[in-house]
């Protein structure tokens, strides 16, 4: 007799987070540097936001999803997303385990592997791997620059770095899914 196949992780997303923090050694103590400094980090959510399109932008793998048919910046859309990425970095940085940011969070991974009625397409996921790079670099540079104590920020980043990663396992169950009606 063959087992029946698991439950999708994203049937209990409170759980899942959980999970993926206690995996990767999220405690208390990381949570308290985050909170701490989640206030440093968000004020800079703007120079982040900005600097995580424009590397988009020089790139035409993910360029391509923010361009116009003649092939220039679609700045509308470029600002309504840095808007998105904000919002997700604010709900991130609260160390969300409560079902409602959960599945938020969940949502906006589906809409990254899964709504294809766009120019380009779905997001191919080694951009989203990607994309936590870069996120992870630009944090990095933020505490590095706000706080003067080297072990101090070399905690901070640590702290911050778990965090992302299980947000980077989030973002990623949509492809865990079955692909969208058409691909
Ligand atoms: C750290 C990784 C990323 C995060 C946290 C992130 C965050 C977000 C958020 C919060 C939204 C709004 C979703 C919604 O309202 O449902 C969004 C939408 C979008 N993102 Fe990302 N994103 C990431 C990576 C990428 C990458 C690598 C690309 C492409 C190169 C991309 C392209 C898009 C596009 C095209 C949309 C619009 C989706 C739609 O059609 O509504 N994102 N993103």
């Amino acid at each position: 007799m063959t087992e029946p196949d698991p439950p999708h992780p994203g049937a209990d997303m409170e759980r899942f987070v959980r999970e993926q923090m206690a995996f990767v050694g999220l405690g208390d103590a990381d949570i308290a540097m985050i909170r701490r400094t989640a206030p440093q980090v968000l004020a800079h959510a703007d120079a982040l936001t900005t600097a995580l399109y424009d590397h988009f932008l020089e790139f035409p793998a993910s360029a391509r999803f923010f361009v116009r048919e003649d092939g220039s910046p679609d700045r509308a859309r470029i600002e309504r997303r840095k808007h998105s990425l904000a919002r997700w970095l604010t709900e991130v940085a609260s160390v969300p385990t409560e079902h409602g940011i959960v599945y938020h969070l969940l949502g906006v991974a589906l809409s990254h592997s899964h709504r294809a009625q766009r120019p380009g397409g779905t997001i191919p996921l080694p951009l989203m791997v990607g994309a936590m790079s870069l996120t992870q670099t630009a944090l990095a540079g933020v505490l590095r620059a706000g706080l003067p104590d080297v072990r101090e920020s070399l905690d901070a980043v640590v702290a911050w770095n778990k965090l992302l990663l299980v947000h980077l396992n989030v973002l990623l169950l949509g492809y865990l899914l079955p692909a969208p009606a058409g691909h």
